[in-house]
């Protein structure tokens, strides 16, 4: 049986369309001006279990409930894009096979062009607003090609919040009612969740309320699952390894600026790459000269060893060994780490274990799971997909505008030391607050 793996790339390239004028730009910075009142203060987070794997499902994903009554939806969990949206009955245009039925907006959700949020998702020079209550269109486009085309709705999302409060807050987000897909027509989740450092992600929107700190986190599991949290609650006081997010990038993606590649602990040559962290790509994708420099220094590590170039459709570079491994532990001992070594701060160090750059497949053998980003138009950008960036937790400070990364068992939800499994059943667990067992308590959310 042939299994086409799925090789995401959820990097946003262009947000566009839409509504403008400098009047509701001005409104929208004034209205950011006013500090949400109790930021500072704010001691409050929001937790969601993870699911997915990067082989063979090639994608970590949560789920959220959204409306009221409450339904849950899939999500594709991306920092690198901003704007969260979903498959929708808008009716839909093109859509493809998602778990759920279509969302379907309701008709006092629609938000206008005038809407300060309408205007965050634009770039000034294609916001164009010239009737205030005209719909405000959104149209994202992602490094594999594939698109989703909208409008921007607003609804309740009930969250049950680490204090214990169960709050529902009206979050704008895509209704997707035109989606083009790159490979099947079937999609495994029902939209994006947007993580990016924009002023329209759900995070900087529920930071905007005053809720909690602009802070995001991610623990993705190398065996699967993980956990993911909004809010600050969970950032380890120690041990994390923070760099400033780079503001020199023109792309506006999380990045700790420029880096130096190291194998083993001996320079590989390359200097200066920009990379970005993006839990919506798979894979890792390094830029043409990188990729060589990672090539060469593997095959060159691997002479004399029981490991022979082969074929498998999974991935372009893979090798066999002598029979068919079973896990990465049964490789390990055959390759080297790589290190980004980076220029800014305190020349923090990224280091790539083999288990961050090799999966072994089904069919035994170990692939290369850092790809040309060439290839696929990346141009000059980095980027650090699933693979490298499990069996961590990476945190994305928007506050203090630092990235930080430190090791850990992302099957275990820190502080309470509760395990994270895997079965059906997880979503109901205590701690999971963000999931079914919120359907019987809608009625005492407050709707902010
Ligand atoms: C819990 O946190 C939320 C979000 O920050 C806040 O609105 C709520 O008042 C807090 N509840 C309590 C009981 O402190
Ligand atoms: C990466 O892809 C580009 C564009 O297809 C190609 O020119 C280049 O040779 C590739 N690099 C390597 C090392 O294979």
């Amino acid at each position: 049986m042939e299994k086409k793996i799925l090789l995401l790339l959820l990097f946003a390239l262009v947000v566009i369309k839409g509504c403008s004028g400098a009047v509701n730009q001005n409104q929208y910075q004034q209205q950011n001006k006013k500090k949400p009142s109790g930021v500072g203060v704010i001691g409050s987070s929001v937790v969601f279990p993870i699911r997915g794997n990067v082989y063979p499902d090639g994608y970590f994903y949560t789920v959220l409930l959204m409306g009221n009554p409450p339904k849950p939806y899939y999500f594709d969990i991306d920092t690198g894009s901003d704007l969260t949206w979903l498959q929708c009955d808008a009716p839909c245009v093109s859509c493809s096979k998602v778990p759920h039925p279509l969302y379907r907006p309701n008709k006092n959700g629609l938000i206008f062009c005038s809407d300060p949020v309408c205007a965050s998702l634009h770039t000034p020079e294609n916001y164009k607003c010239l009737k205030p209550n005209e719909q405000c269109d959104y149209e994202v486009e992602y490094a594999d090609q594939a698109s989703s085309l909208g409008v921007l709705v607003r609804d309740v999302f009930p969250l049950r919040f680490t204090n214990g409060s169960l709050l529902g807050p009206r979050l704008a987000f895509g209704c997707g009612y035109d989606q083009q897909v790159s490979s099947a027509t079937v999609s495994p989740t029902d939209g994006v969740l947007g993580l990016g450092n924009g002023k329209s992600s759900i995070v900087s929107q529920l930071r905007n309320m005053g809720l909690i700190q602009n802070v995001i986190g991610h623990c993705f599991s190398g065996r699967g699952g993980g956990f993911m949290f909004f809010g600050d609650d969970l950032v380890p006081s120690q041990r994390v390894v923070w760099t400033p997010m780079s503001k020199s990038s023109s792309h506006k993606h999380y990045s700790p600026g420029l880096a130096e590649l190291l194998f083993g602990k001996q320079s590989t040559g390359v200097k200066n790459l920009l990379v970005i962290f993006d839990s919506g790509s798979s894979y890792t994708y390094f830029t043409s000269e990188a990729y060589r420099a990672v090539i060469s220094s593997v095959r060159k590590d691997l002479t004399g060893k029981p490991l022979k170039v082969t074929d498998d459709d999974s991935l372009p570079v893979c090798w066999k060994g002598p029979k068919p491994f079973k896990s990465i532990r049964d490789v390990k001992k055959y390759f080297n780490s790589f290190v980004l070594s980076f220029a800014d701060g305190k020349k923090a160090q990224l280091e790539l274990p083999p288990e961050a750059y090799l999966i072994i497949t089904v069919h035994g053998n170990v692939c290369l799971g850092i790809l040309n980003g060439t290839e696929v138009g990346l141009q000059d950008i980095n980027i650090l997909g699933d693979i490298s960036l499990q069996d961590r937790m990476v945190i994305y400070d928007n506050e203090k505008q630092q990235i930080g990364w430190v090791a850990a068992d992302c099957n275990r939800l820190p502080k309470s030391g509760k395990s994270v499994d895997h079965d059906d059943e997880d979503w109901s667990q205590p701690w999971t607050f963000n999931t079914g067992i919120l359907q019987e308590q809608s009625a005492g959310i407050d709707t902010l």
